[in-house]
């Protein structure tokens, strides 16, 4: 799990994986130093011996627009790992409780899977966490095409194809800012090289969009500081497109 600064979303995070059904996991939580009542609420969590926590020490805006945090938080997270399947989740996310035990028993019973996602909701919020709108991202086919169709906590895969993944790309996630926006899929692109998607078809996780999220503030403020310190980010149709060309899956 990475967290910065959702004071108001990261308990519900937390307690959606300390409540899962399948208990046999480790959640490696990363902490980009946010601000201290989202301090206040993690620590109150820090009792359970399943957790492994890190805090970043970043303060200023410019480290933290130089490289993708997230993208970096997992992949120190990865090297703290030591389980045999990894998924992820962020700080405004949250899993339903069958969600391990259904993505395990996939990868268990599907020995030529190594990657498989969920159906996943998504709710866009406004400032006081009202509803905007709602949509759902289906889980229905084998998928070549991965970036920006399936979702960052919809996904859980081997941990030993990651040797794969670093030693073609040279990381696990790539921590260059001009995909800020779209780690995700540039990871996704990654994995697509090799292999592909596979779906449970069930919704497993609900993704929270609020008006602190970086899309919102990025986006919808042009101004902001974010917005001004981040290099032009790259597309989703760039990755889709380089996919289509390697013909992978055809
Ligand atoms: P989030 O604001 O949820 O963006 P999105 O619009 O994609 O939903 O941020 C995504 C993740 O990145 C979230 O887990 C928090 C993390 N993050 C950091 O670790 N450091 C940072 O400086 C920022 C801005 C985000
Ligand atoms: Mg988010």
């Amino acid at each position: 799990m990475t967290s910065y600064n959702k004071y108001d979303y990261v308990g519900k995070s937390i307690e959606s994986i300390l409540n899962q059904t399948f208990e046999d996991f480790e959640l490696i939580l990363m902490d980009d130093n946010s601000d201290d009542r989202t301090q206040k609420v993690i620590e109150s969590y820090l009792q359970d011996d399943r957790i492994k926590y890190y805090r970043s020490d970043v303060t200023t805006i410019e480290e933290r627009t130089r490289i993708t945090r997230y993208a970096h938080l997992i992949n120190k997270g990865i090297e703290m790992a030591s389980g045999e399947y990894i998924t992820y989740i962020t700080d405004d996310n949250v899993h339903k409780p069958t969600r391990l035990e259904k993505m395990v028993n996939y990868l268990d019973q599907h020995p030529d899977a190594n990657i498989c996602y969920s159906a996943s909701k998504v709710f866009f919020l406004d400032h006081d966490g009202g509803v905007i709108k709602e949509m759902t991202r289906a889980a229905k086919i084998v998928q070549w095409l991965a970036p920006c169709i399936i979702d960052h906590c919809s996904v859980m895969h081997r941990a030993d194809i990651l040797k794969i993944i670093k030693k073609y790309f040279s990381s696990y996630w790539d921590e260059d800012p001009h995909y800020y926006l779209r780690g995700d899929a540039r990871f996704f692109w990654r994995l697509n090289h090799f292999w592909p998607f596979y779906p449970i078809d069930e919704v497993l996780d609900v993704n929270y969009i609020t008006k602190k999220s970086l899309h919102t503030s990025v986006l919808e403020d042009k101004e902001s500081s974010f917005a001004t310190l981040l290099p032009q980010q790259k597309t989703c149709k760039g990755l889709r497109d380089h996919l289509k060309k390697l013909g992978r899956g055809r």
